[in-house]
């Protein structure tokens, strides 16, 4: 959430934040701003909108300056408007501040500043910093910016990515990091703070993690990372390994389609160099030193959000089947206030493609309190989930811009099934099982390529629907998961309510909600639960609700029963939701195209929720 980008150097500054903010925009995009410095002073631009629409009022002004700092925001405290936009300033514009996450205590803070003279313009809880800066600067003028940024992070309280610059500390760019990421970019004589590395990889790729409870200061000659007290700590320097044609859209009029039709790359490297097709196992480095505590396990419980969660249901039935490990799924957010029971015996294994989310962290965090062992399956390389937890897996997907996840859930899905694996080869997995599942794994990208060429089909059915207002999906078993994950996409960005089941509750309830206007999705794979989800559409047509089915290649049966059937090819009943949920992605992206929506940055989503 927020898109944060500071910059020090010898280059104008203002070309390099509005392509940062550009590069970071599906991080937040109801506003946008930049300050910069020029002769001494802070020139202030920002507006409601995107930073197509600020760069146009830039480019009147002619600005020209090597130091600046640059926001995208997903408003949390006041509306998004011009005056709400960061950055924020002081009372005498000294003072620049562009912040990601929320500051607790803002209140009080106000409260306490109002009371001594100073004069907000803002809604926001950030624009306290500025503030808190100016005041503490006001009774320690001798001290400089670094200092006083120290002593005012002991007195907020929250979750932050803040930078920070002062007119009577020039030259100078301070950040600090708590619960919000926080990366320096470390070039030739130029310096950089971002939330996100994509935004100034043109740049370098050398990056340092900032950690949290960490500072930073960027001049033109060095930086150097403290400690909140603002003493100096060692830092290590990683290299970005990712190009610039991976974040950007390569011909495809979205993001979210270029993603979609990535899946067959992004499943084989979630895959690559981890299976041994002769010995039929699984080598995932990444947890391998851990894996006779994996296999002690008195259960695994699984802890994500949203698209994430979707795919950790799938590792249940997945983990279950092929380990024979109990597993418990959680909402992240529900796990980490429910006061779980956790015992060091416990394996908690979070899922994030951002490895930022909020909620998900603060439920690694929990478990690894209780002493469990904490395994991160994360998309985002150096990603906080992925540092803070005690191993975990890459899912190796690339970067993913479109704010509705896509090839992360089936690159996620494919690292469940190989971690499915590993276990069950030391907890007695038939090998006749072991060898049709690495058989039918190796296959799977081939199967995806052939499940895209349906997309003119799909097309065609969300021309059919896409001016519904309700839609239903239901699966069963593996497929269970994929109806929810369907009915997710659909909703995020083309703003149709829908509502996933596992097949067989639509008769407690929601089969109230059929008739003749209720378009109702059945993933209707030949597997072991094929005749009763076939009851199921029987039950659906008998009252007037309009059926789709997602059904296999061969099965001629299901024809007379659907007004669409979408034919997928056939594969083993546990990877069917790497087959089945890229239909239901197709047909949520061209609804949404349809209604003209805004795919890739639905309104009031983020691509990483990192505040909760
Ligand atoms: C998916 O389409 C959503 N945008 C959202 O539900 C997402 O999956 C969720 O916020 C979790 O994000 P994460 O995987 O980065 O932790």
């Amino acid at each position: 959430m927020c898109g944060i980008i500071g910059y020090i150097g010898k280059k104008n500054a203002i070309d390099i934040i509005l392509t940062g903010l550009k590069r970071m925009e599906y991080r937040g995009y109801d506003s946008t701003g930049i300050a910069v410095l020029q002769n001494g002073e802070f020139t202030v631009r920002k507006r409601r909108g995107k930073v197509a629409e600020l760069e146009e009022i830039i480019n009147l002004d002619h600005l020209v300056s090597t130091c600046g700092l640059g926001h995208t925001r997903w408003a949390t405290h006041g509306q998004p408007n011009d005056i709400n936009a960061h950055p924020h300033i002081d009372t005498n514009g000294e003072v620049v501040v562009i912040h990601n996450g929320i500051i607790e205590n803002y209140d009080s803070l106000k409260r306490d500043l109002k009371s001594k003279g100073h004069v907000f313009r803002s809604e926001t809880d950030t624009e306290v910093v500025a503030h808190l800066i100016e005041s503490i600067h006001k009774d320690h003028p001798d001290r400089n910016l670094d200092e006083i940024v120290a002593i005012m992070l002991g007195e907020i309280v929250g979750t932050y990515g803040l930078v920070i610059m002062a007119t009577w500390d020039a030259d100078k760019i301070v950040v600090a990091r708590k619960g919000s990421p926080m990366i320096l970019g470390i070039g030739e004589g130029e310096y950089f703070a971002v939330s996100d590395a994509s935004a100034i990889i043109e740049h370098t790729r050398d990056v340092v993690y900032l950690n949290d409870g960490e500072m930073a200061v960027l001049t033109r000659t060095g930086y150097s990372v403290r400690d909140m007290k603002n003493k100096a700590l060692d830092a290590e320097i990683d290299r970005i390994t990712y190009d610039l044609d991976q974040i950007e859209k390569g011909g495809f009029p979205h993001f979210m389609l270029k993603e979609i039709f990535e899946q067959p790359e992004s499943i084989f490297n979630s895959m690559r160099g981890r299976i041994d097709y002769e010995t039929l196992s699984v080598r995932l480095g990444g947890i391998s030193t851990h894996l006779g505590r994996l296999l002690r396990a008195r259960r695994i419980i699984i802890a994500a959000c949203g698209t994430s969660w979707h795919a950790g249901l799938v590792g249940e039935y997945l983990l279950e089947e092929y380990a024979k490990i109990p597993v418990e799924v959680e909402y992240a957010s529900e796990f980490r206030y429910r006061q779980p029971i956790i015992y060091p015996d416990d394996v908690v294994i979070v899922i994030s493609q951002s490895g930022e989310t909020a909620d998900t962290l603060a439920a690694a965090r929990e478990a690894k309190s209780k002493g469990a062992l904490v395994v991160g399956i994360v998309n985002v390389v150096g990603s906080t989930i992925a540092r803070e937890t005690d191993c975990g897996v890459y899912i190796h997907a690339g970067p993913e811009i479109g704010v509705a996840s896509t090839k992360a859930f089936t690159a996620q899905v494919t690292v469940l099934a190989q971690l499915a694996l590993m276990l069950g080869v030391y907890t007695g997995l038939d090998i006749n099982k072991r060898r049709a599942f690495v058989d039918a794994l190796k296959t799977i990208p081939d199967l995806v390529r052939r499940t895209l060429e349906l997309n003119p089909e799909i097309e065609a059915v969300a021309r059919t629907f896409y001016q519904s207002t309700n839609f239903l999906y239901l699966g069963r078993g593996y497929n269970f998961p994929v109806a929810l994950e369907g009915a997710l996409k659909l909703k995020e960005i083309s703003y149709i309510h829908a509502e996933g089941y596992p097949a067989a509750e639509m008769k407690h309830g929601p089969i109230a909600l059929i008739d003749e206007n209720m378009p109702v999705v059945f993933v209707a794979i030949q597997d072991s639960t094929y005749h009763k989800v076939i009851s199921n559409i029987e039950e659906v047509r008998a009252r007037k609700g309009r059926v789709i089915v997602i059904a296999n290649e061969g099965d001629e049966y299901i024809d007379k029963l659907a007004e669409f059937v979408i034919k997928i090819p056939v594969t083993i009943e546990p990877l069917t939701p790497l087959l089945t949920s890229i239909p239901l992605q197709l047909l949520s992206y061209h609804i949404a195209v349809l209604r003209n929506c805004n795919v890739d940055q639905p309104r009031n989503l983020a691509k990483s929720v990192t505040v909760e």
